[in-house]
């Protein structure tokens, strides 16, 4: 029987797939394996399910010359060097369209705790000194009527700028490609970044990363936005300068922000869990049990292709398998 390696527990949903076409072994900690755990522990895998916490790059992959797939249980994946696996033809996948709403859910609760300051609200009250009712207490930004900023406006951009119908909101959008959804349904206007800084009160991100994009807000973009401005990143931590939003943030050079991926994973830049106006989840967005059971169905089944030599329904390089 084949076997497949899993690099951390992933739903069962996806576990009983796998193991109903292979032997599958799986890391049994909480925690990434060390590269040379990896190694060890897939040196006769014939195929790996991986996570946006492994690097995945031609060196491992030489070093596993058995496995002739690698699933990726996310839809980001700039953990791996895909065209390192081109060059070998082994094919890569990953997990899209299941956690389109989780991820713009995610963007929307992390907008509207920042902006009605709930987080600093939920700690004075469990702090026991909330003296009552006050007409200056915890005043943030309006919602309906703003206009929202989107930074790329893919899948995720998309449906997180659909669901902002009921809030009658202004949508501006960057993106390579005109979004005709967005355009039809909300009457969004496609702009360059520096108008859409201006103009929005929210700015939410929603770009892969790629080099392009690493750094895409940094001080200059901070300062370009709205002093009574938010900043919303539910991407990859390494599109926003994780030093200048601290720096932005304490000079009170934007609102606030809400983040959900940071740029040094588990890490965070010095100085940003002490400030008030930022409110900080543990990549998180995708932590809905439909979407996390769709991750795993999904991935699972493009392993199932991958090591059976067959075209996986998400395949990231098709152009390996002919
Ligand atoms: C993804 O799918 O890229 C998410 O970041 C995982 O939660």
């Amino acid at each position: 029987m084949k076997k497949v390696y899993v690099t951390r527990e992933i739903p069962v949903a996806g576990l009983k797939l796998l193991g109903e076409n292979f032997e599958v072994k799986m890391n049994p900690h909480d925690r990434p394996l060390t590269r040379q755990e990896l190694l060890d522990a897939a040196s006769d895998a014939d195929g790996m399910l991986c996570l946006l916490t492994d690097k995945i790059d031609g060196e491992l992959m030489d070093a596993l010359p058995n496995v002739k797939g690698y699933a990726q249980y996310a839809v980001g994946y700039d953990n791996i060097n895909v065209p390192d696996a081109t060059a070998r033809k082994i094919p890569v996948s990953n997990t899209p369209g299941v956690l389109t709403n989780a991820t713009a859910e995610m963007a929307w609760a992390l907008l509207f705790a920042a902006g009605r300051r709930i987080v600093e609200s939920d700690t004075l009250m469990r702090s026991g000194k909330w003296g009552g009712w006050g007409p200056m207490q915890f005043i943030g930004g309006d919602v309906t009527g703003k206009t929202l900023g989107l930074l790329g406006a893919g899948r995720i951009g998309t449906a997180m700028a659909l669901k902002s119908k009921g809030f009658a909101m202004h949508v501006l959008y960057t993106d390579a490609f005109q979004n005709e959804v967005l355009e039809k349904e909300l009457g969004a206007r496609r702009v360059e970044m520096d108008e859409l800084l201006a103009e929005a009160d929210y700015v939410t991100v929603h770009v892969p990363l790629m080099e392009t994009t690493r750094h895409l807000m940094s001080t200059e973009q901070f300062k370009a936005m709205k002093r009574t401005a938010y900043l919303i990143n539910t991407s990859r931590g390494p599109v926003v300068d994780e030093l200048a939003l601290v720096e932005a943030l304490k000079t009170r050079e934007i609102a606030g922000a809400g983040l959900d991926v940071y740029e040094n994973e588990p890490r965070m830049a010095a100085g940003l869990s002490e400030l008030d106006n930022v409110v900080i989840c543990p990549h998180t967005a995708s932590a809905t049990v439909s979407s996390r059971d769709g991750m795993a169905v999904k991935a699972a089944n493009n392993l199932i292709a991958m090591v059976n030599g067959s075209t996986p329904p998400d395949c990231l390089n098709p152009e390996v398998l002919g």
